[in-house]
Formats: structure tokens, C-alpha cells, sequence
């Protein structure tokens, strides 16, 4: 019962009986904890089947109580919870410690309470026990690529909530790609009448003959937007949007051919595109799109309160520029010494525009190649090198490299694997992977504001293939992102299986269709289907 994952910092046990959650229990709660009294209710109120009354939010509370309160004295995301058998006290150190709090709450009551109704003659018990906790990392991240494959927002949801008991903050929202435009805008409609969905899907890694002969689309309106936002935010989860610019964007350029590079492509031939890899029709660096993407970027930045937005920056080839007047006269204009300086030109104006607004771009590490303002951070994904920059440069990071936490990467080297790509990443893997490079400096390690893992949907087609490759890696990533682990190689990862033996029944009970650690089930293999997988050990860096 006290296998809590992600590993807090202090638990220890004392002498006592249980303490038991019955229909007299009741919740008291002070000021600035209503978030999680409202979920401790909705949620443990579902699954245990009790009412969990208020209490008396001032003066004495007797027993049979659970009470949350907050103290100061605790970092803002730290909690302490004694379990005592006469009541529970939970504190925080603000609304979002205590929602972590409640979180390890939840599993100390077994895998039953993780369910959204009662078993007939469940019992709701909590060891006596002391725990003290606070997070290692500020953004403990997830990537959701919903452009490639469409996740309908019941499934966001969903992801929200197993975010939130995994303690991860950060949802990534990959709204945009060469395959798919899913966010309405409202000045620019056909962004989402034409560039949310393609005719047809590669089925498999690009090199597959396979094809889904059918429409594959979808995107969110405004205000499941802001249900979204608003859903996450109740769980204390930050939404970090993300429109790539300029590369990735053919779905855009479909929608609107005047985006792309026009004198050099036919652009009003395009279609949102129905393969994998990176396109080469990437935005036109010309005053009409910059000013179509501000539209754009107002838009979202009155969706999304989050202090950073994402504007991707990534794998924009540049041959289409190379061969284009227009581009080429910007490049003389702006006196750029080439398309790389466009680029990073491209990307600045950007940077400028969103800390006018008092944002800050954080984008993937390509961004860095051309010299950044001071408040911009950087995703540094092809392995660490990007991050080290960046930190030395003094940018904010958030660690994800690909050869460790990418997970649409094959978690075994097995023949039933569905549709393998990449490394072999397994979940011992990703227990051992560390955020923060060795070479940096006290100071510089600073700058890594935390990790991420990402979630790339070309060949997960729905949500079981998504929760297929996130679980159970994402349990082991939330440890890395939350606990504070020891070097990677004195991590103990018998004891976070053995932890994971109970975990594995939570995820049960929340309906999450992890690869099992015998290996898939005979409905989650792809027989046939071709993948890209690579051969060889994980760099060391
Ligand atoms: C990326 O994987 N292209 C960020």
C-alpha cells in the first residue's frame, strides 16, 4: 500500500491502526485548498462511494477527518501527509502541493480507488504513515502529438487526469503539423476546414505500402480549448501550446497556399499531408505570413495562459527557400548571411513578439542556431548537446532528449512489438535517464527547469496505441521527473518494479492499456505492418 510512485522524499511508517474512510468521514478544509477538496470529493467520492461531508473549515475538527490545509513553510509544490488513526492532515505548500498530496492519497488507498465506482464491500483504508515530499523538477512534462493522429478531447482529458496522478504539470500540446491543423482560429477558418484532416493515412513507418483508405481529422473548437485549459488547470496542470513555424506546416499551407514558398511550388496543389517525415513545403519568410501567424498567435496566446508558448523551429528544410526569389530578396534585405539566418530570423521576430506580450517562446533546439533573446527557452531533443548550449548560454531548458524519452520509440527489441521505431527503450531505460548533464555547473544546471517526455502519434492510431507506448515508461519518467534519484546507475529499479507490481494495478483499475511486461497482447501487435526500427545501445549522451 505505501508503493507510491513517483517516490516521495521522506515516508515512514508508525505505530498505529489504519485509518479507515467511511460514510462519517468527513473533509475539512481550509482556505485555499478548495481545488483539491472539490477533486477529493468528485473523484475518491466516486470511486470509494462515500460522501466525504464537509467539515468545519474553522476551530477544532474532531476526528474522522481528513483536513487540508496549507503552510507556507513547505515549497509551493511540497506537501506533508500524516496519516494518524484517528484522522488524516494533509498540508501543502500552496494549492498545487496539496493537490500532489491528495494524489499520493489516492494511492495509499489501494488500486480500487482509482476506479470511478465502487466495488461491492471495498474498504478505504491509509497506513499510519508520515510522508514529506516536493518535486525535484518545476516542468515535469508530457508531449501529446495530436497533429498526426487526432486524440478527440475525451481522450485529452483523460491524459490530463493520468498526468495529474503521475504529479506531471506540464501538457505539451503538438497542435499543429505537416499532417494536421487541430485548433480552431477563428480569423482563418480553413485551417481547420481544410488542414484538420487528410484523405488518406500512411499505415506504418513512411517506407510501409500499407494505407488507411479512409479520412483521418479532427480539431478542437475554442472552448474545448478552454475546457481543456480550464480542466488542467483544476489539476494543476500548465497547457504550453505549440503552432510549429516554419517548417511543419504543410497542413497550413494546404489551407492557405499563399503561406508557402509560391514562386517555387505549386502550393494551391497541396493537401494536408497523408505520409510521414518532414515535408519540404515550409512557410514563405514574407510580411504576409508573419503577419497571418500574429493572427494566429493572438488567437491562442487569449486560449492558453501559460508563460511560455511553444512555436516548434524544428526540421525546416531549406530548399525551397534556396530556389526562391521572394526568400532570397529577404535574405538580401535583412542583409542575413544565409537561409539558416532567415530562420533564426523567422523564429526572432517571434521571440519579440510574444515578450511584448509578456510571453516567452520556448521552441526545439534548432531555435538556438541563430541567437536568441534572453527570456526564450529551449526543448533540446536531438540528445543533450542542444540543452548544454542553451544553459551555457543562459536559456531556460527542458530536457528531452530523443534517445531517452522519446516514447513512440519500441520499448523491446522483440519481433511482436507493434509497428517498431527507433531505439530500443525500455522501461528500466527511462528509470536511468537523467535530466541534467554531468558537464554543467552548479549554476548552469539551474537553467534546466525540468524533462519532458513526448509522445510523436505517426503510427498510433488511436488512444490504446498511445497508451501502448506512454505506459508504463511514463511512470518510470514521472519518478526521473519528480523524485530526487540517485545517479543513474545506483538508481534502484528492482525496487521501483516491485513498485510497480502495485502500479501496474492502478493502471488496471484507470483503464490504461500499457504493454504488459510479458510483452503485447496478441490485439496490440500490428503483424505485418513495417516499422523503422534502429539497431544499437543508447548513446551515452
Ligand atoms: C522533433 O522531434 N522534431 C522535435
Amino acid at each position: 500500500m505505501t508503493d507510491v510512485i513517483p517516490q516521495p522524499r521522506r515516508m515512514t511508517a508508525h505505530e498505529g491502526d489504519f485509518f479507515e474512510l467511511g460514510p462519517d468521514t468527513r473533509v475539512a478544509a481550509g482556505a485555499g485548498t478548495e481545488r483539491t477538496e472539490r477533486w477529493l470529493r468528485a473523484t475518491l467520492g466516486a470511486a470509494t462511494g462515500l460522501p466525504l461531508a464537509p467539515g468545519t473549515r474553522d476551530g477544532a475538527v474532531e476526528g474522522d477527518t481528513v483536513r487540508l490545509s496549507l503552510d507556507g513553510g513547505l515549497s509551493t509544490e511540497g506537501y506533508r501527509l500524516v496519516v494518524e488513526p484517528t484522522g488524516v492532515h494533509l498540508t501543502g505548500g500552496g494549492p498545487a502541493g496539496l493537490f500532489w498530496g491528495a494524489q499520493t492519497l489516492r494511492q495509499l488507498l489501494g488500486p480500487d480507488a482509482f476506479r470511478r465506482a465502487p466495488l461491492p464491500g471495498g474498504r478505504w483504508r491509509l497506513p499510519p504513515v508520515r510522508i514529506e515530499d516536493a518535486p525535484r523538477f518545476p516542468w515535469r512534462g508530457l508531449m501529446l502529438d495530436v497533429a498526426r493522429h487526432f486524440m478527440p478531447k475525451d481522450g485529452v482529458l483523460r491524459y490530463l487526469d493520468l498526468m495529474a496522478a503521475h504529479k506531471l504539470n506540464v501538457l505539451h500540446f503538438h497542435l499543429t503539423d505537416d499532417q494536421g491543423w487541430r485548433v480552431e482560429i477563428k480569423r482563418h477558418p480553413k485551417l481547420t476546414e481544410t488542414g484538420s484532416w487528410r484523405a488518406r493515412t500512411k499505415y506504418g513507418h513512411r517506407a510501409s505500402p500499407l494505407w488507411e483508405e479512409k479520412p483521418h481529422g479532427g480539431y478542437y473548437t475554442q472552448d474545448d480549448i478552454r475546457e481543456i485549459v480550464a480542466y488542467a488547470a483544476e489539476r494543476n496542470i500548465t497547457v504550453v501550446p505549440e503552432i510549429d513555424v516554419p517548417g511543419h506546416s504543410q497542413a497550413a499551407i494546404a489551407a492557405y497556399p499563399e503561406l508557402g514558398n509560391t514562386d517555387v511550388v505549386d502550393t494551391t496543389a497541396l493537401s494536408v499531408w497523408d505520409t510521414w517525415g518532414v515535408s519540404p513545403n515550409v512557410l514563405a519568410p514574407t510580411e504576409a505570413t508573419l503577419r497571418f501567424y500574429e493572427g494566429v498567435f493572438e488567437e491562442l496566446l487569449a486560449l492558453f495562459p501559460s508563460e511560455f508558448i511553444h512555436i516548434g523551429g524544428d526540421e525546416c528544410p531549406k530548399d525551397q527557400w534556396r530556389r526562391s526569389a521572394t526568400a532570397q530578396a529577404r535574405i538580401e534585405e535583412l542583409a542575413l548571411a544565409d537561409e539558416d539566418e532567415l530562420q533564426a530570423w523567422f523564429v526572432q521576430h517571434f521571440d519579440t513578439w510574444l515578450a511584448e506580450r509578456g510571453r516567452r517562446l520556448i521552441g526545439w533546439d534548432e531555435i538556438l542556431e541563430g541567437g536568441l533573446a534572453k527570456g526564450a527557452a529551449v526543448a533540446s531533443w536531438r540528445g543533450y548537446a542542444g540543452g548544454v548550449a542553451a544553459a551555457r548560454a543562459g536559456h531556460d531548458v527542458v530536457m528531452c532528449p530523443e534517445q531517452q524519452v522519446y516514447l513512440d520509440h519500441r520499448q523491446h527489441a522483440g519481433e511482436d512489438e507493434p509497428v517498431p521505431i527507433g531505439f530500443v527503450r525500455t522501461l528500466e531505460d527511462v528509470y536511468r535517464f537523467e535530466p541534467v548533464p554531468a558537464e554543467l555547473t552548479a549554476d548552469e544546471s539551474g537553467h534546466v527547469l525540468g524533462t519532458q517526455a513526448n509522445v510523436w502519434t505517426e503510427v498510433m492510431e488511436n488512444q490504446a496505441r498511445v497508451d501502448y507506448q506512454t505506459f508504463p515508461r511514463l511512470a518510470a519518467f514521472a519518478e526521473v521527473a519528480w523524485s530526487a534519484l540517485p545517479a543513474p546507475a545506483d538508481r534502484d529499479f528492482a525496487g521501483f518494479e516491485r513498485r510497480m507490481a502495485v502500479h501496474y494495478g492502478r493502471l488496471d483499475a484507470l483503464g490504461v492499456a500499457y504493454r504488459p511486461p510479458g510483452g503485447p497482447l496478441p490485439w496490440q501487435r500490428r503483424p505485418g505492418v513495417l516499422g523503422r526500427p534502429i539497431d544499437g545501445p543508447p548513446p551515452d549522451k
